[in-house]
């Protein structure tokens, strides 16, 4: 029953679901700035927070509404317990840039402490302690590895070889004094106060292009308008721009699954992750219909998993095995970028794009990333120069290291652009509302999608960022980009980018519904 009852909910975050939408005005004319942020989203909003007062005319652009995207689909755990990585990071890039990653992110858990209690900001901020475990005993050495890894690094790591959940496990880590809080709550109140400290801040406004001019950037968006600035900051998960520095090419994404389940049992309070596969993790979400348990994990590139309702199931499968589960409320999905050696890219865009930068490839720790991203920025705008600026530097050299990776995501992103332009459509099918199919017409690929009202909805799949076929994703009901994760809804509408134009279809559609309507 609780199933059925699952997929039958269109998926919803529970963030969105609890907050009030933002109405900021769309900018419908030419500006000239000083700062130029490119996405409403956390990293957005904490580096206009801080760097507020010292620059005149700072402007935050959103394509959607602020807050909406990324931000509003993650499991918002602060800590800089980002899976088993510091022994991995001492051995790659040396002791060094390892404790840059580790000083950066502890710094960054006080850091949204220090801002919350600042400005008041009542938004369910809770200290946690936040657990590695494993049931397996081949991780036990890497547990062990790690606890030691962390502890030289300065962070405040144990080895434990029992969690306060009711699991059996065979080894475990804890960082203690890591939180979780509300993003929404936060950010939403965080961007009333740029505001009224003198940010503009514009929604429904997509940067749709950025050219270089003399010492200054012209960024024209899809209204039309045109915004002149002196430095730009591309805060927008993918980045959109294409023409320097190859991201499409260090990029690469992966969708995962949440579910907010209410159980019988009460919740032990931690945080907590598995070390092996599948991954798994799990935390608390207050509510004021009581406590729920967020249960996360599954992974997969987009575009590339058959069923997409099967990962949500997957997951109610494992939460049905820790607890009594009573009823899932609110499902949704979430999509990161991960960078080659695990590390985000922030910092300048490229070596010769003075006063441009990014900050992008957070590889599912955004909240502590997003704080030490705008630190960074920040110290670049304001100084030229971060003490971090070295390890999170998106020019790094170290990234050569990283080559067999860059030359498998790659490889991969060839044989969908191929495979896409090769396979033949579904035949011999039936279309049910809900529905999507593939068909050919003159050589271009359809996708046609049945409404629960008979309705089709027709569009061109083939991603308008650099070409690939896009494939039908059944449980978020959006065509899925499986090489650099653009999504769109079923009328084409980008949900997600890097693509900057949505999708269209230029037939005389009538006469094509009426065909499919007859056929299928
Ligand atoms: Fe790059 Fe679709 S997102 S081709």
């Amino acid at each position: 029953m609780i199933n059925e009852n699952l997929l039958n909910k269109i998926p919803q975050s529970y963030w969105l679901e609890s907050t009030g939408r933002t109405n900021y005005p769309t900018l419908n004319e030419d500006i000239d700035v000083d700062v130029l942020i490119i996405g409403g989203g956390m990293v957005g909003l904490l580096t206009a927070y801080q760097l507020k007062g010292q620059v005149a005319k700072l402007t935050i652009i959103e394509a959607e509404r602020i807050v909406e995207s990324t931000t509003a689909h993650t499991t918002a755990k602060i800590t800089s317990q980002h899976g088993l990585i510091y022994h991995k990071l001492i051995s790659k890039l040396g002791r060094n840039l390892a404790e840059q990653y580790a000083q950066a992110n502890e710094l960054a858990i006080g850091h949204i402490k220090e801002i919350i209690d600042e400005n008041k900001i009542d938004c369910d901020f809770e200290t946690q302690a936040a657990y590695i475990y494993t049931q397996d005993e081949k991780y036990l050495k890497q547990i062990q590895a790690e606890v030691e890894a962390a502890q030289s690094l300065g962070i405040q790591a144990e080895f434990v070889d029992e969690i306060p959940f009711p699991m059996e496990v065979r080894a475990g880590m804890v960082f203690k004094n890591q939180a979780q809080f509300h993003p929404r709550k936060f950010l939403l109140d965080l961007a009333q106060i740029v505001h009224k400290n003198g940010v503009q801040i514009y929604e429904k406004t997509r940067a749709i292009e950025l050219e270089e001019g003399y010492k200054r950037y012209v960024i024209t968006t899809d209204k039309g308008s045109r915004i002149l600035a002196d430095k730009v900051i591309i805060a927008s998960q993918y980045p959109f721009y294409n023409k320097k520095s190859m991201y499409y090419g260090r990029i690469y994404v992966e969708r995962s699954y949440i579910l907010a389940v209410k159980a019988k049992e009460d919740y032990p309070g931690g945080m907590y992750i598995n070390a092996e596969d599948p991954p798994r993790s799990l935390r608390s979400l207050p509510t004021e219909d009581g406590e729920l348990i967020l249960v996360v994990g599954e992974n997969h590139k987009p575009g590339q998993s058959e069923d997409t309702n099967g990962h949500y199931l997957n997951l109610l499968n494992f939460a049905q095995d820790l607890f009594t589960v009573e009823a899932v409320p609110y499902r949704w999905s979430t999509q990161d970028c991960l960078t080659l050696d695990g590390i985000p890219y922030v910092g300048q865009y490229a070596s010769d794009t003075p006063n441009l930068y990014v900050a992008t490839g957070f590889g599912k720790w955004g909240m502590t990333n997003s704080m030490v991203s705008s630190m960074i920025l920040s110290d670049l705008i304001n100084e030229g120069k971060s003490p971090f600026a070295e390890v999170y530097d998106p020019s790094r050299k170290t990234i050569a290291a990283s080559a067999k990776n860059f030359l498998i995501q790659n490889a991969d992103v060839a044989v969908q652009l191929i495979e896409g332009k090769l396979s033949s459509t579904e035949k011999d099918v039936s279309l049910k509302p809900g529905e999507a199919i593939i068909i050919e017409i003159d050589g271009e690929k359809v996708g046609t999608f049945k409404d629960e009202e008979g309705e089709l909805h027709l569009v061109n799949i083939t991603c308008t960022h650099m070409g690939c076929e896009l494939k039908w994703n059944k449980a978020e009901r959006s065509w899925d980009c499986p090489c650099h994760g653009s999504r769109f809804t079923y009328d084409g509408d980008i949900i997600q980018g890097p693509a900057v134009k949505p999708l269209s279809f230029d037939r005389d559609v009538n006469t094509i519904k009426k065909l499919i309507n007859e056929n299928f």
